[in-house]
C-alpha cells in the first residue's frame, strides 16, 4: 500500500520499458514488509543531471542506473566507491549526505552468482571474450579474485590493450593478456573457465555467437555468459556440447539488484528471498518468451 510514507527507488536508463528490475525490487520490498516502491525512468543523457540532483532533492532513496548513463552519471555523484571507480561504471546509486554515493553491484552481482554455484576464480585460467564495459567489470573481478591469467580476446585488438594496461597497472602485475579474437586457436589441450561478455548473441540474434569454431570449446570447462535473454545462448549450446558447465547472465542480474537493495536499506538478504526473486524473474522472462 502507497502512503505519505512510501520512499522512492528507481531505474534511469534510456530505454527501460523492457527492464526486471521492477520485478526484483517491488517483490523485495513487499516480502520484506518494506515501504518503499521501484519505478524505471527513461531519462536522456541531456536531463541526467538535473534528474540526479531533482532525486535527491525530492527525497529519493536508491538508484538503479543502466545503459548508456554508467559513465556519464559519475560526475553528478558526491562519492564513488574503488571497485566503481576502477571499473569506470557505476550502476547503483546510494543516498548519503549531501547527495548520492556510486557503486557497482554488476560485478559483485555476477561474483555472487558464481560463489553461489561453486565457481571459484582463484588460481584459474580465464579467457574473457569482448572489450566493452562489461568486460572491464568481469576482468576486474578476476585480478581481484586472484585468477593466475587472464586472456582478453576482442575483435578490435586496441581495445583489449587498453583494458589490460589500465588493469596490469593498477593491479601491479601482467596477469591480463590482450589478444586478437581470431588467435583462439592457441588455447589447446588445456581447460579454461570463459566469459562471454559481449552482447552478440541477444535475442532476436540468438543464433549469433564471438566464435564459431567448435574445436574451441572442447578446452572450455565452464563457460559464463552475462547474457539472460534467450536463457541458453548458442555460446553456451556449444560449450554444453563439448562437455562444459555453461551458465547464463540471470543470476548476476539477480544480485547486482539484491545487492542494490542491501545498500539500500543497509539490510542483508537471505539465500531463500533471494532464489524466491530469481523464480519470479524467471517466470517473468518466460512470460514474454
Ligand atoms: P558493452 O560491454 O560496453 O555493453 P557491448 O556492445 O555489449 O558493449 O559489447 C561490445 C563488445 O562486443 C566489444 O568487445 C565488441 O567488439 P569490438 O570492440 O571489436 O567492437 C564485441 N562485439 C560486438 N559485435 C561483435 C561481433 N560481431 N563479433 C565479435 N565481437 C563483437
Amino acid at each position: 500500500m502507497i502512503n505519505g510514507i512510501t520512499k522512492l527507488l528507481g531505474l534511469l536508463g534510456n530505454p527501460v520499458a523492457h527492464t526486471l528490475s521492477p520485478i526484483i525490487h517491488n517483490n523485495l520490498s513487499e516480502m520484506l514488509n518494506i515501504n518503499e516502491v521501484y519505478l524505471p525512468f527513461c531519462v536522456t543523457s541531456e536531463g541526467l543531471e538535473a534528474v540526479v540532483k531533482g532525486a535527491y532533492e525530492m527525497g529519493v532513496q536508491g538508484l538503479n542506473v543502466t545503459v548508456p548513463h554508467k559513465n556519464q552519471v559519475k560526475d553528478y555523484l558526491v562519492d564513488i566507491d574503488d571497485t566503481a571507480k576502477h571499473i569506470g561504471a557505476v550502476n547503483t546509486l546510494v543516498r548519503v549526505d549531501n547527495g548520492f554515493k556510486g557503486y557497482n553491484t554488476d560485478m559483485l552481482g555476477l561474483l555472487r552468482g558464481l560463489n553461489e554455484d561453486g565457481v571459484n576464480l582463484k588460481d584459474e585460467e580465464i579467457i574473457v571474450l569482448g572489450a566493452g564495459g562489461a568486460s572491464k567489470a568481469v576482468v576486474y573481478m578476476c585480478l581481484k579474485e586472484g585468477a593466475k591469467k587472464v586472456y582478453l580476446l576482442n575483435r578490435t585488438f586496441s581495445k583489449a590493450v587498453d583494458i589490460a594496461n589500465d588493469m596490469n597497472k593498477y593491479f601491479d602485475n601482467d596477469i591480463i593478456v590482450p589478444m586478437k579474437l581470431e588467435d583462439y586457436k592457441i588455447f589447446k589441450n588445456k581447460k579454461y573457465l570463459v566469459f562471454q561478455t559481449t552482447s552478440f548473441g541477444l535475442h532476436p540474434n540468438d543464433e549469433d555467437v564471438v566464435i564459431e569454431d567448435d574445436s574451441f570449446y572442447e578446452n572450455v570447462k565452464i563457460g559464463v555468459d552475462i547474457i539472460f535473454n534467450p536463457p541458453e545462448t548458442k555460446f553456451m549450446k556449444k560449450v554444453k556440447n563439448a562437455g562444459g558447465i555453461a551458465y547464463n547472465g540471470l543470476k548476476m542480474l539477480l544480485y547486482q539488484g539484491i545487492i542494490a537493495y542491501e545498500l539500500w536499506n543497509n539490510i542483508k538478504i537471505d539465500n531463500e528471498t533471494s532464489m524466491k526473486i530469481y523464480e519470479l524473474m524467471q517466470v517473468e522472462i518466460n512470460k514474454n518468451a
